[in-house]
């Protein structure tokens, strides 16, 4: 900040002060406004910036502490330097209290004011300096978190477009599964949604329902076609899906839940599930959510061996897995769900 551009509000009752005080102060090239009273000297802070004020505490009428008290009211963060007469105890008090920077007793000199106004410039520089930097700052760091939310959502969507491609590779070879794994990933969303589940875990439980049944790809179409009950050969080969479909997913980052649920989709709560026979809460929480939702949409969709069951009948059968084939408490939830 130039000198020039610095602005000083000299605020006194006594013309010869003010006059004395601009020459003083417009030898070191800084631009003063003037007024003879606190109510004058606030016409002026209304329209002009001001930098810094020298003020007398003692004038008819309002005061120098009532101009600071003003000041701050109406949120001028100023610096002030109060000249005064009389140092009274209570108006110095107060005038410090509201963060008066100097106090000048009568008679001021020349050098004692040039001095105290060019340390309190240097104070504003050095501040409004600081202001830029910190400024400056922000401003970087909001674009880098900008750019990292743009670079984040770009690869998020470039993420459900490949997994999206994954599950129609699937559907393409058995047309029941594409709109299968939509119907269970929507299930299972809200049901993780009804148990309070965080958003990450629901974005979790969405993928793997869309991917749950990804394995099949290693099942022969002959088998996945099949119009009429599969021989235990058959059954067999159908049985290796959830291990071949996270053996496929394996090498992708961050997706230890997600395999878990494709593994562990076909487990039964009382131990009679396959591929490892996990029993009750030992199958992961999520697994448990997508095998509820698989069951009912698997009971509820026409299959190429069968038509699909009635609402009523299919949730019939759902209550009565609840404990042997199902989690009962995610069963529970499930039924309020499809409520
Ligand atoms: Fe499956």
């Amino acid at each position: 900040m130039k000198a020039s551009e610095t602005k000083i509000l000299i605020v006194d009752d006594e013309p010869t002060v003010i006059a004395m005080f601009s020459v003083w102060l417009r030898k070191q090239e800084l631009t003063c406004y003037s007024a003879d009273s606190v109510v004058e000297a606030m016409a002026i802070l209304k329209e002009h910036h001001v930098d810094l004020v020298i003020t007398d505490i003692f004038m008819p009428g309002a005061t120098g502490v009532d101009l600071l008290k003003w000041c701050k009211q109406t949120e001028r963060e100023i610096p002030f330097i109060f000249i005064t007469g009389t140092l009274d105890a209570e108006f110095v008090t107060q005038a410090l209290n509201l963060g008066a920077k100097h106090l000048l007793p009568k008679p001021v000199t020349r050098n004692e004011l040039v001095e105290l106004v060019q340390e309190q410039i240097a104070l504003i520089e050095t501040d409004e300096k600081k202001r830029e930097d910190d400024n400056q700052i922000k401003s970087e760091l909001s674009d880098v978190r900008k750019k990292y939310i743009d670079e984040v959502a770009e690869k998020e969507v470039l993420f459900m477009a490949v997994i999206d491609s994954l599950a129609q590779a699937v559907s393409a070879r058995d047309s029941y599964t594409h709109n299968h794994n939509r119907s269970v990933a929507d299930y299972a969303v809200k049901v993780g949604m009804a148990m309070g589940l965080e958003e990450d875990v629901l974005t979790k439980l969405h993928i793997a329902g869309r991917l749950h049944d990804i394995g099949k790809i290693g099942v022969p179409e002959a088998i996945l076609q099949k119009n009429g009950p599969l021989t235990d050969e058959e059954y067999d080969m159908m049985k290796q899906h959830p291990a071949v479909g996270s053996d496929i997913l394996r090498t992708l980052p961050n997706f230890e839940d997600i395999l878990d649920i494709v593994l562990y989709h076909h487990e039964r709560y009382d131990g009679y599930g396959y591929p490892r026979g996990l029993v009750g809460e030992d199958i992961p929480l999520l697994a448990r959510i997508t095998a509820v939702c698989d069951a009912w949409d698997a009971m509820t969709s026409d299959r190429v061996y069968r038509k699909k069951l009635p609402v009523k009948e299919a949730r019939k059968r759902i209550i009565e897995g609840a404990g042997t084939q199902l989690d009962a408490k995610v069963v529970k939830v499930f039924l309020t769900v499809i409520e």
